[in-house]
């Protein structure tokens, strides 16, 4: 898996994902998780400046594989893995599980991963069709439970990390969460969509972070040797030993092969509509709403703040 890493070759980073074009709000797609991150200094409440946190959470990714759709040759048996198919089946009680995506994670010394929950799926939400925060706000909501597919997260490593614990609140979000210490071989399977979870800071001996800003690339340059790029300029360079590395499975957890097809055949899916007029109406039930329903970006604020309700920090 180190090898295939490496072969990858160059990773961007996650802020260069789109932004919600939908709705129009000039949000970006999980400002959810990215305010409650400047908004409360992390897991550990640290005080620091807002481009500073930026440059913490702002990692590396790329796709290994999508669907049939394979990126990195040589994934196939990790994309098929039985361990995961296993303990997908034990965690949700369904049967047919069908992966989904492959994608590795990396982060340099200094950089965290904002807690937060993964994008949910529904029948007809999907983040190529809808924003990313909507779809979390939908599963935190409770609203569309009866659409929603769950999904089965994998999350692997191949290295012991300094720091970098996997940081996850498996009794929800007003119980302590738990730090797992990342280690050579081994990997978690739980509902990321559902479990709040998080990357601690990889450890960084200065305390320092490079000047990290959305648009690089790490790059891999052999002998155990990666650096960060701006264009062709170089910005900081780093030993694998130095970084953490995960590569991540998802795959769908059905019932059985009729759900399959009604999924893939797009039978009863919801539409933006639908979604945002229940949201409004429960707000309104909830006396949250008075008077006319807000322009798209005050909606998406109130939405987040209303439904997704994040951890307390926990001061160091
Ligand atoms: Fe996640």
């Amino acid at each position: 898996m180190v090898r295939l890493c490496e072969q990858f070759g160059s990773y961007k980073m996650y802020s260069e994902e789109r932004v919600d074009s939908e709705l129009q709000t000039g949000l970006p797609e999980r400002f959810d998780a990215a305010k409650n991150f400047v908004e409360s200094g992390g897991r550990f409440g640290r005080r620091e400046s807002v481009e500073m946190l930026a440059a913490r959470t702002n990692y590396f990714r790329e796709s290994y594989a999508y669907g049939d759709e394979i990126l990195a040759p040589g994934i196939e048996p990790f994309l098929h893995h039985a361990g995961f198919v296993e303990a997908a089946q034990a965690t949700y009680g369904r049967p047919v599980i069908v992966p989904a995506i492959v994608y590795a994670n990396l982060l340099v010394p200094g950089q965290e991963l904002a807690v937060h929950t993964d994008v949910p799926e529904f029948r007809g939400a999907n983040r190529k069709k809808m924003p990313q925060w909507l779809i979390v706000v939908m599963h935190h909501s409770g609203l569309f439970d009866e659409w929603r597919m769950p999904i089965a997260t994998a999350v692997s490593w191949y290295h012991d990390c300094k720091g970098g614990e996997f940081a996850f609140y498996p009794d929800g979000p007003t119980a302590p969460p738990v730090a797992l210490p990342v280690r050579f071989n081994t990997a978690i399977l739980l509902d990321t969509d559902s479990v709040f979870h998080g990357v601690d800071r990889v450890s960084e001996p200065s305390g320092e972070i490079a000047p990290l800003k959305p648009g690089m690339r790490l790059r891999c340059e052999g002998n155990g040797t990666w650096r960060v790029v701006k264009g062709e300029e170089s910005v900081a360079t780093y030993r694998w030993e130095e970084m953490r590395f995960s590569i991540s499975w998802k795959a769908y957890c059905f019932r059985d092969q009729a759900e399959r097809r009604a999924w893939a055949q797009h039978r009863d899916d919801l539409s933006l509509e639908f979604i945002l007029d229940r949201l409004v109406g429960d707000l309104r039930r909830l006396g949250r709403l008075t008077g006319e329903r807000p322009g798209n970006l005050d909606l998406a604020l109130q939405l987040v703040d209303e439904y997704v309700r994040f951890p307390a920090p926990a001061p160091a």
